[in-house]
């Protein structure tokens, strides 16, 4: 039985302040967005959570569909639920999987008591979203499974201005043997009998977020990340729609896990035909003891509903995001366009050559040089990928007097058409070890293994296990010795492999709390250094990480027409503020296909951080005339992209003539990207209509420079008559007069 003497109703001061983001009427619960409500109540006969409504707004509680109860499915089997655990009549996948001390993996976490706070506590040692009052606010459940002295807390934090609720749970051992956590759901909620789709992202190295859309049928829809990060394959992130719902219109829900490890997304439909949401760890990689007393914290998963369509859903997103999950100061400053070595230089650098390299890179109007691979090693010098790994020290034979001349020769130079000096960033590998390397002869223990099992080299390199806090204090040291050696202000953080070899499943959530450990307190000991993530490309580029850097590399593949894909398909969720994307030379070298430069940097301007990487001397004569131009652009495009809203107006995949779109905060002025893929004789390219205008306001364009007002650009369209020839593209700027 339900006991009614065990609430604990913290009056709601948001009543007091005007808000009423979230309102408990008795064990009734209405979370508030601005266009959006999720309601669910406490079942009184069994002190289940029963979930009633995730949508557009509503403002009460109605009765469940009637569903015929005879045969084998009944009660829990039809019911939407909240936290659903295992037993107990409901057939379908758990949100939580416990086996408890005795060897029973029964669970029944009932009811017992919730508060409403105000803003939004903090998840010791993870990443999360994060905001003051006034901004989200925080309903926690205790449920408790008296049978097995376990507890759980389920936490709903809504941001009301991004219809978002960001949700996790905790769960305690209250009894005297230890436990183990074999699933853990952190979203977890049941749709009625709709039809919906499933946006997903897949890819691989060079090929990230590519999206297919599938129906979500009978059974299980389903991917997962088993490679120990979030990987490539496939991202932390789904879109549930309506089939009639479009980049424009009609209703989207988003998913997204804050979380860097393996994972594990699932829409699950039953007989009676609701849909089962769960978004969580990977449970082939959760394994997670928990002594008597300890504690469980799950990570903190986002759901956010749209009606304004996929589009609407990826802005809540971008702004949820950028407000109140990165926690980098540069998040809303503009990046400085940078210049990587890896496409000139390769390994063949010295301080010589590199200083060379910096001063042609300034003649173009460069404000970061970065130092790629290939700097470090004495013993096993880093000369190719075969050794080195792990021994941050300078190469004394590239680098006779170490970092700090070389850095402040870079620094000496000055900023073409500015007063500021060049910048320097660095690249830095740290959490992997090559074989090869004084450290994995020092340290063989240290890497991710299984007893005797071989260990499967990647680009001849070995995973330290980050899980330990003696490799977590040796990267801390390591990388905190190199920023305080020399003026150096970006760090390229990458991460060559996935893990191979765990010993036990739970090594991997280990190796990310770790992880994060490292990466909070370099952040917060660096707080001016820009830290840009990378893992061969996009293998890690997901919320956790952005929490503690504001960018990540977007993908190895440059190739502007590849990349134009990968780069819509990443902005379903993240915004292109935190993408970082650069020119490379032509032909390209993945794809050998040659495009223009104007095309390439078109679509490298569409980035939070632009750049080149290439060699500035073996440019073309016609593209060394071009460049500056195009500099120039990505300075001017720079602080829309970083604070505008983002519209695809169309994608690469279904038409011809893709185009996006960034509208300045205040609608003042917009800019417009258009692409030609292929030239075609007939038929002609459509208008692309515009989004996110003022309709009433008017709008000077310099395609024609005409003026026409904000409806006229939205229905009506721009027509813009594509030079004949393939990836010819375009960029116009709207100003509200
Ligand atoms: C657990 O709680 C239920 C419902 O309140 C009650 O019926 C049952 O007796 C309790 N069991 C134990 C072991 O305390
Ligand atoms: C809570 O909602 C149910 C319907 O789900 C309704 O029957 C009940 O009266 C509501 N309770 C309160 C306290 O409003
Ligand atoms: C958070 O709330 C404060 C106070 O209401 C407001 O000034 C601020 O703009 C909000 N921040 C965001 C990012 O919405
Ligand atoms: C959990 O155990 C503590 C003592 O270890 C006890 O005080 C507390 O009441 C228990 N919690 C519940 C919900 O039974
Ligand atoms: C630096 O590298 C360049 C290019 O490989 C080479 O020509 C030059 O001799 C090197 N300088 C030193 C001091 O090693
Ligand atoms: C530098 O200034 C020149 C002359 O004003 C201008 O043509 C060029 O576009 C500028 N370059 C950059 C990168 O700002
Ligand atoms: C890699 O560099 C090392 C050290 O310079 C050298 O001995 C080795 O031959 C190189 N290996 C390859 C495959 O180039
Ligand atoms: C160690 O380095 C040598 C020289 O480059 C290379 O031939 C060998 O394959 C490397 N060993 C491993 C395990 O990568
Ligand atoms: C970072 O870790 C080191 C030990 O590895 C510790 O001394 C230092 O206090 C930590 N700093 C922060 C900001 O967490
Ligand atoms: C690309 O351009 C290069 C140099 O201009 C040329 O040699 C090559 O054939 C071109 N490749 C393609 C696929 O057009
Ligand atoms: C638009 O105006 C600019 C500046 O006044 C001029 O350079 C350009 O040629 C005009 N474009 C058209 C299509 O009239």
């Amino acid at each position: 039985m339900f006991l009614k003497r065990f609430y604990v109703v913290t009056l709601l001061a948001g009543a007091v302040l005007g808000q009423d983001a979230i309102m408990a009427t008795g064990t009734n619960f209405t979370l508030t967005g601005d266009a959006m409500s999720y309601l669910f109540h406490v079942d009184h006969a069994s002190g289940d959570l029963i979930g009633d409504h995730f949508g557009g707004p509503t403002s009460d509680f109605t009765p469940p569909a009637s569903i015929f109860s005879g045969g084998w499915h009944d009660a829990l089997s039809n019911a939407r639920r909240e936290f659903p655990d295992i037993g107990r009549s409901d057939f379908r996948l758990p949100a939580i999987h416990i086996e408890h001390a005795d060897g029973d993996t029964v669970s029944a976490f009932l009811y017992q008591s919730h508060e409403i706070v105000q803003g939004k506590p903090s998840l010791p040692g993870l990443p999360a979203t994060y905001g003051e009052v006034g901004n989200v606010t925080t309903l926690i459940v205790q449920l408790y499974d008296n049978v097995s002295d376990v507890s759980a807390a389920l936490s709903y934090s809504i941001f009301p201005q991004y219809n978002a609720i960001a949700r996790s749970f905790s769960i305690r051992n209250n009894g005297s043997g230890d436990i183990v956590i074999d699933r853990a759901s952190s979203f977890s909620t049941d749709f009625p009998n709709v039809d919906l789709e499933m946006i997903e992202p897949h890819g691989d190295w060079a090929h990230e977020f590519q999206t297919v859309k599938r129906k979500v049928e009978y059974g299980e829809t389903t991917f997962r990340s088993s490679e120990g990060y979030s990987s490539h394959l496939h991202n932390p992130f789904f879109a549930l729609v309506s089939p009639t719902t479009t980049e424009a219109t009609g209703e989207a829900w988003g998913f997204s896990l804050i979380w860097t490890g393996s994972f594990a997304a699932t829409a699950e439909r039953f007989s009676n035909g609701y849909v089962r949401v769960l978004m969580g760890l990977n449970p082939l990689h959760t394994n997670i003891r928990v002594a008597p007393g300890a504690s469980f914290q799950s990570p903190e998963a986002v759901g956010i509903y749209s009606s304004q369509g996929v589009g609407g859903m990826s802005r809540s997103f971008h702004d949820l995001y950028r407000n109140h999950l990165s926690r980098s100061k540069f998040t809303h400053e503009t990046r400085p366009i940078l210049l990587n070595s890896w496409e000139g230089l390769g390994f063949d650098i010295n301080e010589t050559s590199l200083v060379t390299l910096a001063g042609e890179a300034e003649d173009l109007g460069v404000q970061l040089f970065v130092n790629d691979d290939g700097w470090f090693g004495t013993t096993y010098p880093r000369n190719n990928d075969t050794l080195g790994l792990g021994d941050w020290t300078p190469n004394p034979a590239k680098f006779p007097d170490g970092l700090q001349p070389y850095v402040a020769a870079i620094n000496k130079i000055t900023v073409l058409n500015e007063t500021s000096a060049l910048q320097f960033g660095i690249w830095v590998e740290p959490e992997m070890v090559n074989p090869n390397s004084t450290l994995y002869t020092e340290h063989p223990e240290w890497v991710l293994h299984a007893g005797k099992h071989q260990r499967t080299l990647t680009r001849n390199q070995l995973v330290l296990n980050v899980g330990l806090p003696e490799v977590q204090d040796f990267i801390i040291s390591t990388v905190s010795r190199i920023l305080d050696s020399a003026n150096i202000q970006y760090v390229k953080w990458d991460n060559n492999r996935g893990m191979h070899e765990l010993s036990r499943p739970a090594d991997d959530y280990t190796y990310i709390l770790g992880l994060y450990r490292v990466i909070d307190n370099l952040t917060t000991r660096y707080p001016d250094v820009l830290w840009e993530g990378c893992a061969s490309g996009g293998g890690r580029f997901d919320p956790g990480l952005l929490h503690y850097w504001p960018q990540h590399w977007t993908s190895d593949n440059t190739d502007a027409a590849n990349r134009l894909t990968i780069q819509m398909g990443t902005s379903l969720v993240y915004p292109p503020s935190a993408m970082g994307c650069h020119i490379s030379a032509i032909p390209n070298g993945l794809t050998h296909r040659n495009i223009s430069i104007e095309y390439r940097g078109h679509v490298a301007m569409m980035c939070g951080s632009f750049g080149l990487e290439l060699n500035p001397s073996e440019l073309s004569p016609e593209e060394a005339d071009v460049v500056p131009g195009i500099m120039a652009q990505a300075k001017r495009v720079n602080p829309m992209v970083i604070s505008g809203n983002f519209y695809r107006l169309r994608h690469p995949d279904s038409s011809n003539w893709p185009g996006v779109q960034f509208v300045s905060a205040d609608k003042a002025s917009s800019v417009v990207f258009a692409f030609q893929q292929q030239y075609v004789v007939k038929p002609a390219a459509p208008p692309l209509r515009l989004q996110g205008l003022d309709a009433g306001a008017r709008y000077r364009n310099d395609l024609d420079n005409g003026t026409y007002s904000g409806a006229t650009y939205m229905n009506g369209g721009l027509n813009i008559a594509f030079p004949m020839g393939d990836y010819q593209s375009t960029l116009i700027w709207l100003e509200r007069q």
